[in-house]
């Protein structure tokens, strides 16, 4: 089956086997087939946020579970508990909590990707990240072959990190996300890019903004559908206390983030871009011109390619800054000795 309009990078690949999961209850019988053929099992969601190197061995799974449903909180009368399914746009369930009055979720408007993968890297973006809205998910769990509940602690939520990709990696499918939501509006304007945003203030409305998230990303994010991308490619990476000195030392103009320790979250844009790379092209595929962090493919790019200017890049990154970035997309297959 073919994969290439199934990402947003748009690259060429085939599954050896797809299959769509449109109600839960399918998922067990398609594991156990594959499971029988002694087939490796690969989940896809949205698509949004994976490079595809080469050919899939074995089954793609592709979740399209749909459905929204809430009920009010028996214990807080200003709290509304949001259930949706894995298949779920996120941005659309972005869009359905806005126009219902239940409030939290706007600073994550038009990220790309389904309610399902939301969790695996705790989406984050403008001040808020998922870990702040989420009660709790249900998940398949492949090797006992049961539907579990995980609440929010449970996730071990990190930085565009969670267990999924760690202890549970590749035994859990998530089925559905509850998020916990407040119908008094409290705007988080802290982001930077987002308190200098034209009208920005604390007391802006949720519809103003999720405005104005959407104008900034439409302003430095290529669309997919325009030009294929998986948003930023690579993590920001977290250096010690000891190490950011000695880079500010250099580079006193190198701009950071807090993180709840010692350890300090440089833009890995920044370091691209000084690196030299914003809006470099090598043949089908670049750095888009906007957002140093996003690899794009122009058209007629592969994933190989893609991969061998990331590779590029963090060589690059490392001579000049000491500094190892490491991708932020999942890698599928993945890639031989590791990058
Ligand atoms: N910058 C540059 N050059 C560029 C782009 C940015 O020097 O080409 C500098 C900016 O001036 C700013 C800093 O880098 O000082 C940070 O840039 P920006 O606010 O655009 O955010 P980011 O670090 O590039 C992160 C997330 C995004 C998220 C935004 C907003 C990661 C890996 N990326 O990007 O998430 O939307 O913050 O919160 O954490 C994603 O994960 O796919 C994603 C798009």
């Amino acid at each position: 089956a073919d994969l290439s309009t199934l990402t947003t990078f748009g690259v060429p690949a085939r599954a050896q086997w797809l299959c769509n999961i449109d109600q839960e209850d399918q998922l067990p019988v398609a594991l156990q087939q594959a499971d029988q053929k002694d087939l490796p099992v690969t989940l896809l969601g949205g698509g949004s946020n994976l490079l595809l190197l080469a050919d899939v061995p074995g089954l793609v799974v592709r979740m399209r579970l749909l459905g929204i449903r809430h009920r009010p909180d028996p214990l807080d009368d200003d709290a509304v508990l949001v259930t949706a399914a894995a298949g779920e746009n996120w941005h659309q369930l972005v869009q359905h909590c806005l126009q219902h009055g239940w409030h939290g979720l706007e600073n994550l408007a038009l990220i790309p990707g389904s309610v399902g993968a939301a969790p695996v890297q705790n989406i984050g973006a403008y001040g808020v990240e998922l870990a702040d809205k989420l009660e709790s998910l249900r998940y398949f769990d492949t090797r006992t072959v049961q539907v579990k509940e995980l609440d929010n602690d449970a996730c071990q939520f990190a930085y565009r990190d969670s267990i999924f990709k760690r202890a549970l990696k590749d035994t859990a499918i998530i089925l559905s996300c509850t998020f916990r939501l407040s119908r008094t509006p409290r705007a988080v304007v802290t982001y930077p890019a987002l308190l200098q945003h034209p009208g920005a203030s604390a007391d802006m409305s949720p519809q103003q903004v999720f405005d104005a998230v959407c104008a900034i990303r439409r302003s430095k994010l290529p669309a997919p559908a325009v030009v294929g991308n998986a948003g930023s490619f690579f993590r920001n990476p977290v250096v010690s206390a000891q190490a950011f000195a000695s880079l500010q030392q250099q580079w006193p103009q190198i701009p950071h983030f807090a993180t709840a320790t010692t350890d300090v979250k440089i833009p890995a844009a920044w370091l691209i871009d000084q690196a030299g790379w914003k809006g470099v092209r090598r043949g089908t595929v670049g750095v888009h011109d906007q957002q140093a962090l996003v690899l794009v493919n122009h058209g007629g790019g592969n994933g190989q390619q893609i991969l061998a200017l990331a590779r590029e890049i963090m060589n690059s990154v490392q001579q000049k800054f000491n500094v190892r970035l490491q991708p932020e997309v999942c890698l599928i297959p993945a890639p031989a000795g590791g990058l």
